[in-house]
């Protein structure tokens, strides 16, 4: 992500942070991380990361069954929320994915953070190089949308109107991720009961 675009990004969630977990939209992703961990398995040693962990939808979910998650995200005050919910073993790093990662990973998490990243090619580049042999992805985001799920998308950061699975897949393939899968998790209320299908995208490293 160029820096002004990635500026943007943060400015927004820094802005949004304080009411995040109040939102409707919060709410109705609760239902994720139990749908997720039901497709990832993990081991109480294991090391993850949540990718765009914000105030730790996943991250909190995830911590009591691993040693350490590492909970990445551009926005300090995502960041800030998260570490005052007082996990001893989820550590904040603040930061762009793409000023490089501080560790290795057993299995890399994400909930709707995908479609705030131009280049999902490099992404799944470095979600691939930052994992483990045999670790593993467990990613959602939308499924292709009319760009009306975020309405105001170039003030929100948003660089994906959702994802087409085929599109993904061969992205997480190139990166030499194997056993690509998708399932629908959910299937959001938003804007006047419209529904907005969010996939969970699953793959290793061999
Ligand atoms: C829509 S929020 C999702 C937060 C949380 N996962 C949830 O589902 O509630 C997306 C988050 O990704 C973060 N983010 C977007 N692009 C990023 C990047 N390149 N590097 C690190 N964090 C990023 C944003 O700062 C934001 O907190």
């Amino acid at each position: 992500m160029n820096t002004s675009a990635s500026t943007t990004t943060a400015s927004h969630f820094d802005t949004a942070a304080r009411d995040w977990d109040q939102r409707p939209m919060s709410q109705q992703l609760a239902a994720v991380p139990p749908r997720l961990l039901a497709h990832l398995p993990l081991a109480p040693t294991d090391h993850v990361l949540d990718f765009g962990a914000g105030t730790g939808l996943l991250a909190t979910q995830i911590a009591p069954r691993v040693a350490q998650v590492t909970a990445l995200d551009m926005s300090g005050a995502m960041l800030q929320v998260l570490a005052d919910k007082g996990f001893a073993n989820i550590t904040p790093h603040q930061g762009d994915i793409f000023a490089g990662l501080p560790g290795r990973y057993h299995a890399i998490v994400s909930c709707m953070a995908l479609h705030h990243v131009a280049d999902t090619t490099a992404l799944m580049q470095a979600f691939a190089s930052a994992l483990h042999p045999g670790g593993r992805v467990a990613l959602v985001d939308l499924y292709q949308e009319d760009g009306s799920f975020h309405g105001d998308n170039e003030a929100k950061g948003v660089h994906h109107f959702g994802f087409g699975p085929q599109a993904l897949q061969a992205q997480a393939e190139h990166a030499g991720l194997r056993d690509v899968a998708f399932t629908e998790i959910l299937r959001m209320q938003h804007r006047n009961g419209r529904e907005y299908p969010l996939f969970l995208m699953t793959a290793r490293k061999p």
